[in-house]
This record gives C-alpha cells, structure tokens and sequence, in this order.
C-alpha cells in the first residue's frame, strides 16, 4: 500500500450512486422552501404543484400532447407494476429482460400475474436479447436501460410503429439522459430518484393514447388495488393525469422535483441533459480505452449506458482468481474509494457480476467524474499490492 500514491485532487462532490443519484449541482435544502408543508395536497396550491411537476415533465421529456401524465405512488416499480396489472392478460406478451430489474419484470409476470401466455427473451448481463425476434403484435414489457448491467437499447427503431401489442417500457434510468421515441412507447415509466436526482417514493407514469384506449375497453380477471386502479366504471380517472393523485404525495418530493424539472430547463432542457450524461460517461469510457485492466460491462458500444455505467475487471491476475475472491477484489476498490471519500456507492449491483457501477447522468459535473479516474487506478493499484501481500 505505502507504494501507492493517493491522486491529489478529489472530486468536488462524491456522489456516484445510481439511486437516489446526486441531486443537481447547487442544490441545497433552501430550494424546497416554497413547498405547502402542512396543506393538503388537494387544496388549489398542492394541485398548482402537482400539475406544475407533470406540464414541467412534458415540456422537457417533449412528451406528445395525447399522451397522459400521472404522478403515481411507489415509484417507478409502483408505475410499472400498476401497468401490468392494468393492461397486461389482453393477449399474449413478450417480455424483454438482461438485467436484474427486467428480470423482476418477468417474475411477476409469470409467478405473480401467471399470464399463460409469456415469451421470455432473456440476455445475459452486458448483452441484449435478440431484439428482431420480438412479436410486437403482442405486448412487449422491455427496460430502456438495464441499469444493474449498463445496458440500454440504444433507440427505438426495433418497434414498428404499426405494432398492435401495447409496449410498456421501464425507463427510470432513461429518462432525463436518453432520447426516448415515444411515438414507440405505449406505456413510459420513471421515478424521480434517478437521472434528476429526485427523492425516492413517487413514479410516473406516462401513456399513449392506444394504452388509455386498452384501459377503457379491457377488464383484468385479476383484482386491482386501489393504488394501481386508473379507471373507474371503465372510464378513465382523467384526475390522476392533471395532479389529483390517487393517494397523498409527499409535497416536499413534489417540490424538489419541480425544483429539479427548473433547473434541467434553466441549461437547455433534454439536449443539455443527454449532453451532460455523455460527456460523464465519455470520460469513463476513455479511461477504459486507457487501462487495460478495466473493461465495460456491456458488449457492444452502441448499447453502452450513459448513465449507469458498469465496469468489470478484466487484468488476468484478477480473473484467474475464483469468483468470490474476484467479487472481493472488486468491492476492495469500491470500499477504498468510499473510505477515502471520493466516491460513494459504486460497487456493482448485488445480483450483478463483480465490479463498479458508476452513475454518469446528468446531475454529475464532469470534472467531478474527471476527478474520480486517477482514484480508480489508486484503488486498483492498491488491492492489486495487497493481493501480492497475500500471496508472498
Ligand atoms: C431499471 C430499474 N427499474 C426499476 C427500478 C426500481 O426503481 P424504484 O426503486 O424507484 O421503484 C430501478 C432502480 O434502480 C431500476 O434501475
């Protein structure tokens, strides 16, 4: 260890978590200030808010006018579970998965919802599923980012748009940082925790006019709690989709996401976004065309994420080692980069493979993530020397 030498300068913030991310730079307690603490969220000023946080959400993610906007409970698992248990059971499915999250998508697919009628397209982590094999006559449940396998689509033009199924697409990692078609995407979903660095605990959800149409005209066989129930006698709840959310929000959220929503407008809204999660990820991807002991996790560039990106260790002296020493190896470097303060929470996913996962979007100033490089080769280095250690 005394060999290694600690880089001199540091990143200014920390924080590289890839939920809840790093709030916006500036960002500091005050700017919730205007938040209704103590009124309820159904009185004129909680619904001012409410609706500001949707036609602000549509006016950045250029959402289509047709489309619906609701601000929905738990999450972004709350808005998609609520948009199988709501659509799904029609006709057949296809569902899409190569990571941990699409995979819980399957699961409650088949275990939970037992639809009988299920193709499953599963990739292994770092790769996609064959995309060109998919029916899209029937529904199709994909996530637009794998966010535990750095893993993303990278457009939409495998969905045609003639397709009679519904697509329902998890984009909670997505959205912010990635252009998303949505002219291709029946049903939309992300929570706030993410690309915005939001809080945790509210989703939203976003549908076509075809999704609202499969809303009105098709009754589950399943029971719907009153969380997931968007329609009543077979109309849509047209409330939910204008602020008058199905159960209380917390207005404190609401207001960091307004806050949030204010400030990607105030650098030049989705473009300065995805240009900010680029020139974030571009310097990690260069550091991996620098170092050969680092790899990205995903097999092909063109699917490579922008935002969660995730690295495996490729140097030949870690892979010779078993599993559990290599996951050792590479937790070793996220643990030495948490004690020295200089990045939090990028150890790879607890179901992923060994390695980091780094959060690149758009919250993240690029000198931060400039910053960081020359620590990864400091913690590399020095688990490599305590490798050596163990072994003479
Ligand atoms: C792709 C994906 N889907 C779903 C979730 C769950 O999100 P939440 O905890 O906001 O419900 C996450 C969280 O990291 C995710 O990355």
């Amino acid at each position: 260890m005394a060999d290694v030498i600690a880089p001199a300068a540091r990143p200014a913030n920390s924080h590289f978590s890839s939920g809840p991310c790093s709030k916006r730079p500036g960002w500091s307690l005050d700017a919730l200030s205007d938040a209704p603490l103590g009124r309820s969220h159904r009185a004129k000023v909680g619904k001012e808010k409410l609706k500001l946080a949707i036609d602000l959400t549509r006016e950045i993610l250029n959402v289509p006018a047709d489309y619906r906007i609701g601000i929905v409970p738990a999450s972004d698992t709350g808005a998609v579970e609520m948009a199988m248990w709501s659509l799904l059971g029609e006709r057949g499915v296809d569902m899409l998965s190569w990571e941990s999250f699409g995979a819980g998508w399957v699961t409650d697919v088949v275990k939970q919802l037992k639809l009988a009628d299920v193709r499953k397209f599963n990739a292994d982590y770092g790769l996609l599923p064959d995309l060109a094999a998919v029916d899209f006559d029937r529904d199709v449940v994909f996530t637009w980012n794998g966010t535990t396998s750095g893993v993303r689509v990278p457009n939409a033009d495998f969905i045609p748009a003639d397709r009679k199924g519904l697509t329902i697409c998890d984009a909670t990692s997505a959205a912010f940082a990635q252009d998303l078609d949505f002219s291709k995407l029946d049903v939309t979903t992300f929570s706030w925790q993410k690309v915005l660095g939001g809080e945790g605990g509210h989703g939203v959800i976003i549908l076509s006019p075809r999704a609202v149409e499969r809303l009105t005209t098709y009754v589950p066989a399943w029971p719907l709690p009153k969380i997931f129930r968007m329609t009543s006698g077979g109309k849509l709840i047209e409330g939910i989709f204008v602020g008058e959310t199905i159960n209380t929000p917390s207005m404190l959220c609401v207001e960091d996401y307004i806050d949030a929503l204010k400030w990607a407008k105030s650098i030049g809204g989705l473009e300065a976004l995805i240009a900010r999660a680029d020139a974030n990820a571009k310097v990690i991807f260069d550091f991996i065309a620098d170092n050969d002991w680092i790899a990205n996790l995903a097999v092909d560039d063109a699917t490579r994420s922008n935002t969660s990106v995730c690295v495996k260790i490729v140097d030949p002296a870690v892979t010779a080692l078993d599993v559990d020493a290599q996951a050792a190896f590479a937790k070793g470097i996220a643990s030495t980069l948490e004690k020295q303060g200089v990045a939090f929470d990028i150890g790879a996913y607890r179901d992923a493979p060994a390695g980091l996962r780094i959060w690149a979007g758009a919250t993240i100033e690029t000198s931060d993530m400039e910053a960081l490089m020359p620590w990864l080769s400091f913690a590399y280095e020095s688990q490599k020397a305590s490798l050596a250690k163990a072994a003479a």
